[in-house]
């Protein structure tokens, strides 16, 4: 009886996806904006665990392999933390991207042919037997890494971690990368769920795109900034945390840190 009770009172589980610009290279240049760094470094954080290489080109027989399963999204796992007085907190973690196929250079087909905008603020979120993602290496090799499977093959998504590249991007402009950012962000804000913006690459940010983020937010109503590099491990449990406190609003605030503070106090 006492096991099932403390079963029963295990930590809450929130469901976290991760979106920002992605596409062809036509729109996303020739990098990402860092949504699987920022994944990878908080679900796996030690430097063994993280790659900074989760290329989004695929054949299609890895797209149809069970980790990929021909979704647009990837399930990255989940993550606990214990926050203030020993509160425990658990976390599901998404990427929403756009896979391109590796013949073709054009976005792979799937079930939902929605547009990246529409379909990164989906709150429900299904996929049978879905694998969680590891890196690219697995893809085709799943039976050599641990297979542990999205639970229940559904996710009902609880908040949105934004991420913008305020590095200086290749072959990519800024204001462009906004345009994108403002269409998704009245997406998501449509969801009424909560929604954190996160600085990707600020080890390599510029001032102005810095600042520029900074405005963008402030013309929203509270919307919360977090500067982070997933490279330098700075502020991205930061990140995610202070899109959980958003959501359940009983858990205490974290202190929102620039990154450069940050970075002091590592
Ligand atoms: P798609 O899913 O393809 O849309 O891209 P993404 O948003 O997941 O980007 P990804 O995380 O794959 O990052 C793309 C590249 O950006 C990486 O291969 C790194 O070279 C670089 N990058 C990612 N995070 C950081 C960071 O914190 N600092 C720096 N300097 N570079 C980073
Ligand atoms: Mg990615």
């Amino acid at each position: 009886i006492i096991m099932a009770k403390k079963q029963d009172a295990r930590a809450p589980i929130y469901n976290l996806v991760v979106v920002g610009l992605s596409g062809t290279e036509k729109e996303k240049g020739q990098c990402g904006v860092g949504k699987s760094c920022l994944c990878n470094r908080f679900v796996r954080p030690s430097a063994d665990d993280f790659d900074l290489d989760h290329t989004s080109v695929l054949s299609t027989s890895d797209f149809g392999g069970r980790v990929v399963n021909n979704d647009h999204f990837l399930y990255w796992g989940e993550a606990g933390r214990t926050i203030e007085e020993g509160q425990e907190c658990r976390m599901n973690v998404v990427e929403q991207t756009e896979f391109i196929d590796d013949q073709t250079f054009q976005p792979h087909r799937s079930t939902a042919l929605q547009p990246y905008i529409k379909r990164a603020a989906s709150t429900k979120l299904a996929s049978a037997e879905k694998l969680m993602y590891f890196c690219t290496d697995q893809l085709g090799l799943e039976q050599d890494f641990e297979q542990k499977q999205m639970p229940e093959g559904k996710l009902i998504v609880d908040g949105f971690l934004l991420s913008v590249d305020v590095s200086r991007g290749m072959n990519r402009s800024f204001e462009d990368q906004m345009k994108f950012v403002g269409n998704l962000y009245n997406q998501l804000a449509k969801t009424k769920k909560p929604v954190v913006l996160a600085l990707t690459k600020c080890d390599e940010g510029v001032e102005r795109y810095i600042k520029d983020s900074h405005a963008f937010a402030l013309a929203k109503k509270n919307l919360q900034v977090v500067e982070t590099s997933a490279r330098s491990n700075v502020n991205v449990d930061l990140a995610f945390l202070t899109l959980v406190q958003l959501i359940d609003k009983s858990r205490g605030k974290p202190k929102i840190i620039p990154y450069f503070e940050a970075l002091k106090q590592q």
